[in-house]
């Protein structure tokens, strides 16, 4: 065979590494700040799609028998919405336990001030208290991350502006690593994704402990009610107040999931008070519903199919595992330890 006729190789693609830490049943912040992206990005790079539940313990410490159940669903979730589980490795953390060999290496190599200066750690450290996770684990959680990453030598990390402190010191640890063993880990950079930021139903920001989340598949009665708890414009206390669409939760959802017709209704309705919010919220919950149906649906099947999931689940993993085992041989070919 000459050069010419060759068969040609198809141009090895970039690795991409990312997670959802697994804290229970995903909200739509979830797809608008992760899965959105990674369903763009799974055809331009090689990925590697994680239900992190090591990070998961540092909250569910106290009552793990949850673990198990909510992996099995967020990789319902991943695959519902869109993300295809033969060309990505989709994989449960803990049962790829080659990534906490790498974790201590690298703990050895992370500085205790690093790790107090990530915001992460520093903003909370009240709380933590508060909610008894002032601990190693938690506050090693950076370092984990750094191998996670590292472990499938993930070179690009789609992440929101709240996780760019978590790369910064992966990249610290990764350049510590490869200085002292000579080696040649990548330096994994941020892809940056447009997140938008999404309130909870109260107005404060969406979180697991003021129970003011709108679930990603929710049923549609459930759906319904839930955006009924919306906080809207004060102003329109009464049907007859006009509003300003600018100051409700209900609107900026909207802006996600609704048309440019719809949105012109609720704008020109609101300021005219021509429609209630009632109406408003109804078309919202319409809209969203619309685009959940079917990954609803989806997510079901896989969940009703106990032993479809699980050897989808098994044969990322498995993947998962070949690669981490080649990145731990090569970690401690560097280190001179093998
Ligand atoms: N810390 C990330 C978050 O809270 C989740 C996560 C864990 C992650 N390991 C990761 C994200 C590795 C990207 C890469 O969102
Ligand atoms: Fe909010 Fe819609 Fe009511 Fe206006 S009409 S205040 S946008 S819910």
């Amino acid at each position: 065979m000459t050069a010419a006729n060759l068969p040609l190789k198809a141009s090895p693609k970039i690795r991409l590494m990312s997670g959802i830490r697994t804290s229970g049943t995903l909200h739509v912040g979830h797809y608008w700040g992760a899965l959105r992206n990674w369903i763009q990005l799974q055809d331009q790079y090689e990925c590697f799609f994680g239900s992190m539940d090591l990070h998961g313990m540092t909250t569910a410490y106290k009552d793990p028998g949850q673990i198990m159940p909510w992996n099995r669903e967020v990789i319902a979730e991943i695959i519902a919405w869109g993300v295809n589980p033969e060309k990505n490795v989709l994989f449960i953390q803990s049962l790829v336990p080659e990534v906490l060999e790498l974790f201590m290496i690298f703990a050895n190599l992370t500085p205790m001030g690093w790790l107090e200066r990530v915001p992460t750690w520093k903003d909370s450290e009240e709380e933590n208290k508060a909610s008894d996770t002032h601990n190693l684990g938690r506050f090693s959680y950076p370092v984990l991350q750094a191998a996670d990453i590292s472990i499938f030598l993930g070179a690009k990390v789609p992440v929101g502006q709240d996780q760019v402190a978590h790369l910064e010191l992966c990249r610290e640890i990764v350049r510590r690593f490869n200085h002292l063993y000579k080696g040649k880990l990548p330096e994994p950079q941020a892809l940056l994704t447009d997140t938008p930021v999404l309130p909870g139903l109260d107005g404060r920001k969406m979180s697991k402990s003021y129970n003011n989340g709108l679930g990603l598949t929710l049923e549609e009665k459930d759906l319904r009610k839930r955006v009924n708890l919306m906080v809207t414009d004060p102003a329109r206390a009464r049907r007859e107040n006009p509003g300003d669409p600018e100051k409700c939760s209900v609107y900026g959802f909207h802006k996600l999931y609704s048309g440019d017709e719809d949105l012109r209704w609720v704008v020109n309705g609101c300021r005219t008070a021509g429609i209630g919010c009632g109406d408003c919220k109804g078309k919202l919950s319409e809209n969203i519903n619309n685009l959940s149906k079917e990954p609803r649906e989806k997510k079901k099947d896989l969940l009703n199919n106990p032993m479809q999931l699980d050897s989808i689940i098994a044969a990322g993993c498995s993947r998962a595992r070949d690669e981490a085992q080649k990145t731990l041989k090569i970690v401690k070919q560097c280190m001179k330890l093998i």
